[in-house]
C-alpha cells in the first residue's frame, strides 16, 4: 500500500490588537529597550485585551486557516490544540473552539507541552493521518501567556506575548511531513515552571500564585545544546542533509538561541524566519505564527523543505521536517 503523508494545505494566525513596546515596559519595570533588544531580539509584543481568551485567538487563527484551505469545519475529523493557558480547566480549549467552528462530533483535545505545544500537536496529528485514522485535521497553537506574568518581575515580563496560529493538515499520497521528533525531560521542571494548580492548590498571593518562574540563563544553555541535537536527529529521521533545508522556522523565544541553531545548520539568517522581534515568546503560538507570516509574506513557497522546532517548559522539545 502506498504510504499516506500529512500535508499542510493552509495556515492562519491571530494576534491581539494591543501592542506593547519595550519603551512601554521601561515605564513599569527597571529595564531598557537596549537590554531587551540585545539580550532577546524582542522589540514589541501583542497582549490580549481584558476578557480575550486563548480560545478567542485560537478560533480566529483556525477560521483563517480553514478559509485559506477552502475546508469547511464540518469536514474536520480531528482538532489538536497546543496550549498551556487554556480558557478554563475543562472542557478543553479544543472543544470550545470546535463548538464555535461548528465541527461538532470530531475528536478534539488539548496538548500541554509548554512552548513545544504546537510541535507536539503537529506530531500527534501527523500520526493520526499516517495511520489512516484522520483525513482532515486542524492543528492549533494558542496562548495568552501574559496572564501568567508578574508585571513587576523584569526577568520574565519582557519576554512573553499572546497569539495563536493554526494549520490544516490533509491526507495525501505526496509528502508532506517527512519526520517529527518529540522529547521531554521532566527532571528539569524547576528551571521553567508555574508550580500551582488544581491538584497542588493555589497560593494566597497575587493572581493566586499563577506566575512563570524561570532560571533564564540555565534554560538558555540547555535550549541551545538540546536544539543542536534535535536538528541532527530530525535530519537523520527524514534522511536529509543540512543543505536540503530551505527554511528554518524556529520557536521564537530568543534571537540568540535562533542564531545558534541556524549556525549549527550552516544556514544564513536570510533563510530563517524571525518574528520574535514583533511577537516576543508566544509559547505554543510561536511556530505557527511564524509559519503563517512566512507563507502569507510569500517567503515560503510550495515544494520547499521546512524545519520547524521548539523548546520549552518540562523541559519539552520537538521538531518537524516537512515539504510545504
Ligand atoms: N532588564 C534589564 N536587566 C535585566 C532584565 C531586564 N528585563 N532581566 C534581567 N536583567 C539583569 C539581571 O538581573 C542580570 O543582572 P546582574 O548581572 O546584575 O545579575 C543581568 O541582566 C544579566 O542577566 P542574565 O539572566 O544573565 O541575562 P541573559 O543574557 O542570560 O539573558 C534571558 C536573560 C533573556 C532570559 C535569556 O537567558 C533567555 O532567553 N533564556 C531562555 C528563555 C527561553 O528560551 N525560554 C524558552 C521557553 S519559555 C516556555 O517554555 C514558557
Amino acid at each position: 500500500m502506498a504510504p499516506i503523508y500529512s500535508r499542510i494545505i493552509a495556515t492562519g494566525s491571530a494576534l491581539p490588537e494591543r501592542v506593547v513596546s519595550n519603551a512601554d515596559l521601561e515605564k513599569i519595570v527597571d529595564t531598557s529597550d537596549e537590554w531587551i533588544r540585545t539580550r532577546t531580539g524582542i522589540r514589541q509584543r501583542h497582549i490580549a485585551a481584558d476578557g480575550q481568551t486563548t480560545g478567542d485567538l485560537a478560533f480566529l487563527a483556525a477560521q483563517r486557516a480553514l478559509e485559506a484551505a477552502g475546508v469547511k469545519a464540518a469536514e474536520l475529523d480531528l482538532i489538536v490544540l497546543g496550549t498551556t493557558t487554556p480558557d478554563i480547566i475543562f472542557p478543553s480549549t479544543a472543544c470550545l473552539v470546535q463548538a464555535r467552528l461548528g465541527a461538532n462530533g470530531c475528536a478534539a483535545f488539548d496538548v500541554n507541552a509548554a512552548c513545544s505545544g504546537f510541535m507536539y500537536a503537529l506530531g500527534i496529528a501527523d500520526k493520526f493521518v499516517k495511520s489512516g485514522q484522520s483525513k482532515k485535521v486542524l492543528v492549533i497553537g494558542a496562548e495568552t501567556l501574559t496572564r501568567m506574568i508578574d508585571w513587576n518581575e523584569r526577568e520574565t515580563c519582557v519576554l512573553f506575548g499572546d497569539g495563536a496560529g493554526a494549520v490544516v493538515l490533509e491526507a495525501s499520497s505526496e509528502p508532506g511531513i517527512h519526520a517529527t521528533c518529540l522529547h521531554a525531560d521532566g527532571g528539569y521542571k524547576e528551571l521553567l515552571w508555574n508550580p500551582v494548580g488544581v491538584s497542588t492548590g493555589f497560593k494566597d498571593e497575587p493572581n493566586h500564585g499563577v506566575r512563570i518562574r524561570m532560571a533564564g540563563r540555565e534554560v538558555f544553555k540547555v535550549a541551545v545544546k538540546t536544539l543542536d541535537a534535535l536538528v541532527d536527529e530530525t535530519l537523520q529521521a527524514a534522511g536529509m542533509h543540512e543543505s536540503d533545508i530551505d527554511w528554518l522556522i524556529p520557536h521564537q523565544a530568543n534571537l540568540r538561541i535562533i542564531e545558534a541553531t541556524a549556525k549549527r545548520l550552516a544556514m544564513p539568517m536570510e533563510r530563517v524566519i524571525v518574528t520574535v522581534d514583533q511577537h516576543a515568546n508566544t509559547s505554543s503560538g510561536s511556530v505557527p505564527l511564524a509559519l503563517d507570516y512566512a507563507v502569507r509574506s510569500g517567503k515560503v513557497q510550495r515544494g520547499q523543505n521546512l524545519l520547524l522546532e521548539a523548546f520549552g517548559g518540562g523541559f519539552t522539545w520537538a521538531s518537524a521536517l516537512l515539504r510545504f
